[in-house]
């Protein structure tokens, strides 16, 4: 099964992406998790993207796209995958779908996850997570210690007050259209259901709102 999770920041796409990886024993594939281990281990890749992320701005198509297309033809992704924001433009969807046709797969699920806009800026703005294992922590302040692993709490860059607002306005400019975009491919024949979660409430409620629904 591979099943796509959409949602604007903060709407708990990679929480809900553990869990479901975990409960359907998929591979996790995060853009932003990739992006962000390659400007930790200061590679080409991660320069370029580096400014992008800490503004709060999306990161090219093209390198998206080659990401994209690294992580799916990896074995490890054969039994299928769960993309956590993997696809945030117009362009980038129809890559996937290319990507996906190459490798004779599709997209069996998108899930659109709906959070209203002053819960994900009061949950961006208590995140935090280690610097070294980058574990995330709601409501934990910066400088206290990591339970798993010893390290520091930081706040990330893009989660202060102005690149927030900024990743609010790339989700509603560009990564809206996406959702307009499955929606047209659903009413069609390309068998990709679009799922509207409601992502408020408990974390362990939302997964089960999901499980529900991909047993449908
Ligand atoms: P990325 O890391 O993917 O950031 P994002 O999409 O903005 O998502 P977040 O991680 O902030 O939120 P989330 O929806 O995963 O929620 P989470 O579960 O963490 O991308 C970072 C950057 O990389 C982008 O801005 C861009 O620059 C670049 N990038 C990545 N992919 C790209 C692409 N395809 N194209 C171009 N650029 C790309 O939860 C957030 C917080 O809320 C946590 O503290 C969590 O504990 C808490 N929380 C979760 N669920 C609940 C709940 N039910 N109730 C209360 N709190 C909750």
């Amino acid at each position: 099964m591979n099943i796509l999770l959409l949602g604007p920041p903060g709407a708990g796409k990679g929480t809900q992406g553990e869990r479901l990886a975990d409960r359907l024993g998929l591979r996790k594939i995060a853009t932003g998790d990739v992006l962000r281990a390659a400007v930790r281990e200061g590679t080409e890749q991660g320069r370029n993207a580096k400014a992008y992320m800490d503004r709060g701005d999306l990161v090219p198509d093209e390198v998206i796209l080659g990401i994209m297309k690294d992580a799916l033809a990896a074995p490890a992704s054969a039994s299928g995958v769960i993309l956590d924001g993997v696809v945030r433009t117009v362009p980038q969807a129809e890559g996937l779908e290319r990507v996906l046709r190459e490798l004779g797969r599709t997209l069996d699920v998108v899930l659109l996850f709906d959070v209203e806009d002053d819960e994900l800026v009061s949950r961006l703005s208590s995140r935090t997570i280690c610097e070294s294992c980058q574990t995330p922590y709601s409501g934990r302040p910066p400088g206290e210690t990591c339970e798993k692993c010893g390290g520091t709490l930081v706040r990330r860059k893009d989660d202060e007050p102005n690149a927030v607002r900024t990743r609010m306005k790339a989700y509603r400019e560009q990564t809206a259209p996406v959702v307009e975009w499955y929606r047209r491919r659903a009413d069609g024949a390309n068998g990709t259901r679009l799922v509207t979660v409601n992502a408020l409430g408990p974390v362990d409620e939302i997964t089960e709102r999901v499980m529900r629904e991909l047993e449908k």
